[in-house]
């Protein structure tokens, strides 16, 4: 069944979260903190190895349940039936969402079209087993009898930034196999990237859940030609496997048949790095650990379908992204992992929520009159405060910010920890406190200035605070933790696309750009008149054509 559509501003429970919103914009968190001094602890969610801190947001309890409100209006609780259920909820593009089925349990029962999908997820699942753990332990041979050294994924999207993004979180738990990601359609990234490998002991990944997208069949192409300089045909067999829906157009480029790993067009290309998308995962750090991964997300699945929404940790954080992005009109949200592993992380997000939610048409087909898709973005603390924080701290935006870290270190260096961590907390704590005036002076006091030049420096020293921040402790950075963690922004996605009353899981955005660029790759080939085009890329064309 389909999706309800409702517009959210026109319940009841938006119009009271405007009234509330009014009574609530001025308040300081410092004041929302001493008006509760149980605040903390009925603001925090404790899950399994997380602790997830909303104290330290702009809300009360009110809010909160204004917000749960909200979100039983709009039925949240039936649309999460349907996700895992398998409803047609990507409705325009007549398809299930089920990227869940891909971690349930093997006696789960999940039907699309009358047919259970759960037989054929386990089989996949086995043949992704059997090929890591022959390429692992060297008894898969390259052409020239040779064992696997290097891994190449070849893929753009959700078919590249996914796996690259769990292989650099998780490299602690890598295997000898080195890993390499080429996406970009620009020649000098393959380049670069084979050009230290030898083509006898290199594994080529190449995934694309269509088998049309250019970047992908292009540096396939490539990569195939420089292969066949040392190599014949023949080898392909034992140096290129693919994963893919389409197995015809697999087929064609040259890929034997068993080398496909399939894939089903209810996984969504963003939420597709547990299914066979996930190979070069499983390669780099070793089946179980890939299996750990998912059984990680299983649990966070488990936890957004059964509890209640009041502790539901992905729906109160979606919900708190559409009290901000709708109330108090914020533009942007930063993702702050304090740890480096998790360098890629909101590169990755960023694909997850903006391809998701950058949407003007509401579910009827309507323009919507109310904002949508947040931007995402971050880094790694401490780093980012060295770069981006002065904003954040002093600018004039409001920047919600979720601060991810974690209780233990994987090397364990217990001083470079404790110093992160301190970062992490103080932080938090700046933001929402920030500096007053008398704590300024009380500072200056104790320089040698005049007070001319203290009176001088004064408002510049001064931090408003009240900058809202999400705190999510968890013990370590597992395999299972971070299946986790992509699990609960992949449904915090999910429900603010139910409240926002858009299709989440289309990407007809990026496809116009797509088209243009064909034709103008084809009017750069054939050297074909631009007169199609507007003044200004016929200048740039022209400028480029002239001299390239
Ligand atoms: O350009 C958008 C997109 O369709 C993504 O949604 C997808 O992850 C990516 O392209 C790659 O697509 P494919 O896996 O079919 O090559």
């Amino acid at each position: 069944m389909a999706l309800k559509s409702t517009n959210p501003t026109t319940t009841n429970s938006w119009k009271k979260l405007q009234a509330h919103f009014e009574a609530i914009e001025a308040k300081h968190l410092k004041e929302l903190f001493s008006s509760n001094p149980k605040r903390a602890e009925e603001l925090t969610i404790e899950w399994e190895d997380f602790y997830v801190d909303f104290s330290k947001n702009r809300i009360t309890k009110e809010t909160l349940s204004i917000l749960v409100e909200l979100a039983n209006e709009l039925d949240l609780k039936d649309a999460i039936s349907k996700y895992f259920e398998g409803d047609i909820i990507n409705e325009t593009e007549g398809r299930a969402v089920l990227h869940t089925a891909l971690r349930a349990k093997e006696d789960a029962k999940i039907y699309v079209d009358g047919d259970n999908v759960m037989p054929g997820v386990y089989d996949v699942k086995q043949k992704i087993k059997d090929f890591t753990n022959i390429v692992v332990d060297g008894s898969h041979k390259g052409h020239t009898g040779k064992s696997i050294t290097d891994i190449v994924n070849i893929g753009i999207g959700g078919s590249d930034l996914g796996p690259a993004m769990v292989v650099d979180s998780l490299q602690y738990y890598k295997n000898h196999l080195n890993t390499h990601f080429v996406s970009n359609v620009d020649g000098d990234h393959y380049k670069e990237v084979i050009k230290g490998l030898n083509p006898e002991t290199t594994l080529f990944v190449i995934v694309s859940k269509t088998f049309t997208t250019q970047e992908t069949l292009s540096n396939a192409n490539s990569i195939r030609t420089w292969f066949l300089e040392s190599l014949p045909k023949e080898a392909i067999a034992k140096h290129f496997v693919a994963v893919s829906t389409n197995v015809e157009s697999v087929k064609a480029f040259g890929i034997n048949e068993n080398n496909i790993f399939p894939m089903k067009d209810w996984v969504g290309g963003r939420f597709s790095l547990w299914s066979a998308v996930g190979l070069s995962i499983s390669l780099a750090l070793g089946y179980d650990n890939f299996e750990s991964l998912l059984c990680g997300a299983n649990k966070m699945d488990e936890h957004f379908k059964t509890t209640n929404f009041e502790k539901n940790i992905p729906v109160i954080s979606a919900l708190l992204t559409v009290w901000y992005n709708n109330f108090f009109n914020a533009e942007s949200e930063a993702i702050i992992p304090y740890t480096q592993y998790l360098n890629q992380f909101a590169t990755y997000l960023q694909q997850g929520i903006m391809e998701s939610n950058g949407k003007y048409v509401d579910r009827a087909g309507d323009k919507v009159n109310y904002q949508t898709g947040t931007i995402i973005w971050g880094e790694p603390g401490t780093n980012s405060q060295h770069a981006f924080f002065q904003l954040i701290h002093q600018g004039t935006k409001l920047i919600p910010a979720d601060f991810i870290g974690f209780i233990k270190s994987l090397h364990g260096n217990k001083d470079h920890h404790d110093k992160l961590m301190s970062n992490y907390f103080a932080q938090t704590e700046a933001l929402m406190n920030g500096k007053t005036e008398v704590e300024v002076l009380a500072e200056l006091e104790e320089t040698t200035l005049s007070k001319e030049e203290k009176q001088k420096l004064l408002p510049f020293k001064i931090f408003e605070g009240n900058k809202p921040t999400t705190s999510l402790l968890i013990q370590k950075l597992t395999p299972e933790s971070l299946g986790e963690l992509i699990a609960m922004y992949e449904h915090k996605i999910f429900v603010q696309g139910i409240v926002w009353n858009i299709y989440s899981y289309d990407q007809f955005g990026v496809e116009l750009g797509k088209q243009l660029a064909k034709t103008i790759l084809k009017e750069l080939k054939n050297n074909d008149s631009l007169s199609s085009h507007d003044a200004s890329t016929q200048g740039l064309v022209g400028f480029y054509k002239k001299n390239c």
